[in-house]
C-alpha cells in the first residue's frame, strides 16, 4: 500500500489528481481508513501490530501528500513568474487619450479664476419656465426683448396646466433662482448652456454663457469694473487689460453697460489686452430693483452687480478660433490641430 500510494503522490499533476488519491487512500471511504476500521474485528495480538503500522502507514501518506501539494503550488508559481514577467523598462506603447472639451476647459478656468475672488457657482435648469428666463427679469410678456432673443419654446398640449416653459436664452434667471434659494448678500457665478435660433459662423442654436452675480449693501459699477480688469488680466494672461463701458440697455439691469476689453488688430491678427481698439465681451450693469424684488431681495437694502458673457467666445478670442461652430462638430482633427487632443 505504503509504495502504492507513495508512487501515485509522487506522479500526481496537479492539485486535483493529488486530492483524489487523498480521498482514495485516507479518505473515510478510502482503503487506508476501511482496513483501520477492521481493526476491531482483529484480536489484540494481531491489533497491537496491525494499529501502529496503519497509523504510520497513514501519516506518511498525509505528510507526502502535504509535500507534494507545496510541490506543485512552488512549481505553478515558478510557471506564472516565468511566463507572466513583465519588462517595465520598455517603451509604453502609445494610447489614445481623451482630453477635456475646450469649452469645458475655459469654463473651468473662469471658474477658478473667480473662486478666488469669492464667488461661488450656482447652477440652474437649461429648460426653464417663462417666468423665470423673462417675468422675473423684468422683460413682461410684450416686451420686444422676448422677440429679439430668438426663443425655442416648448411644445405645449392642448390642456396643459403648467406653466409654459421655454430653453432658456441666457443665464440670468439663475440670478432669480439663486437668490430665492440663498438671500443676500450673494457673491456667484452660474455658468452653463444656453439656446437660441440662431446658426452662423458666431452663432448655434446652443452656447455657453457665465453669469455673474454680487449683491451686498454697498456694490457699485466700480466694483463691477474692477472684478471684470482681474478676471480678464488673469484669463488672458495678461497684467492690467483695460476694459472700456459703454451705456446700453438691458430690462433687468439699470444703468446698463456693455463691456469692450483692450485689443488691436495687427496684420489682421487679433491681440487681446494690447492697443487701442475696443472688443466687445459681455453685457452688464446694475440688477434692477425689480430684479431684486422678483428674487426675494429688499431694493431699499441691497444692490448688486451683475454681467453675462459668452464662455465660447471667450474661448474663440484666447485660442484663436475664427468659427464657433466647429466647438460642437467633435471633429478630433479640428481638436488635434488647437492642441485640444492628443
Ligand atoms: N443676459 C444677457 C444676455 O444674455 C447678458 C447680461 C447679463 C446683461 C447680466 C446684463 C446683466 O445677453
Amino acid at each position: 500500500l505504503k509504495q502504492k500510494y507513495l508512487g501515485q503522490i509522487a506522479d500526481a499533476a496537479d492539485e486535483n489528481a493529488l486530492e483524489a488519491i487523498r480521498l482514495g487512500a485516507v479518505g473515510k471511504k478510502g482503503e487506508v481508513s476501511l482496513k483501520m476500521r477492521e481493526l476491531g474485528r482483529m484480536t489484540p495480538e494481531e491489533r497491537q501490530v496491525a494499529g501502529p503500522a496503519l497509523n504510520a502507514l497513514k501519516n506518511e501518506i498525509n505528510s507526502a501528500l502535504a509535500a507534494r501539494k507545496a510541490a506543485l503550488s512552488d512549481a505553478a508559481l515558478d510557471e506564472r513568474l516565468r511566463t507572466e514577467w513583465l519588462d517595465v523598462t520598455l517603451p509604453a506603447r502609445p494610447g489614445r487619450q481623451g482630453t477635456i472639451h475646450p469649452v469645458s476647459q475655459v469654463t473651468e478656468e473662469v471658474t477658478a479664476i473667480f473662486g478666488e475672488m469669492g464667488f461661488t457657482v450656482a447652477e440652474g435648469p437649461r429648460i426653464d419656465t417663462d417666468w423665470y428666463n423673462f417675468d422675473a427679469l423684468n422683460i413682461p410678456g410684450h416686451h420686444p426683448a422676448r422677440a429679439e432673443m430668438d426663443t425655442f419654446y416648448m411644445a405645449r398640449a392642448d390642456g396643459d396646466e403648467r406653466p409654459p416653459h421655454v430653453l432658456r436664452t441666457h443665464t440670468s434667471p439663475v440670478q432669480i433662482r439663486t437668490m430665492e434659494a440663498q438671500g443676500a448678500p450673494l457673491r456667484i457665478i452660474c455658468p452653463g448652456g444656453v439656446y437660441r435660433a440662431d446658426y452662423d459662423q458666431t452663432h448655434t442654436p446652443m452656447f455657453h454663457q457665465i453669469e455673474g452675480l454680487a449683491i451686498d449693501k454697498d456694490i457699485s459699477m466700480a466694483n463691477l469694473k474692477w472684478v471684470l480688469e482681474e478676471f480678464f488680466s488673469a484669463f488672458f494672461g495678461i497684467e492690467g487689460i483695460r476694459t472700456r463701458f459703454r451705456a446700453s440697455h438691458f430690462p433687468f439691469t439699470e444703468p446698463s453697460a456693455e463691456v469692450d476689453i483692450q485689443c488691436s488688430w495687427i496684420d489682421g491678427q487679433l491681440r487681446i489686452g494690447e492697443g487701442d481698439d475696443w472688443l466687445e465681451v459681455l453685457g452688464s450693469g446694475m440688477v434692477h430693483p425689480n430684479v431684486l424684488k422678483a428674487g426675494g431681495v429688499d431694493p431699499d437694502v441691497w444692490q448688486g452687480f451683475a454681467f453675462g458673457m459668452g464662455i465660447d467666445r471667450i474661448a474663440m478670442l484666447k485660442y484663436g478660433i475664427p468659427d464657433l461652430r466647429a466647438f460642437f462638430d467633435s471633429d478630433l482633427r479640428w481638436l488635434r490641430h488647437y492642441g485640444f487632443a492628443s
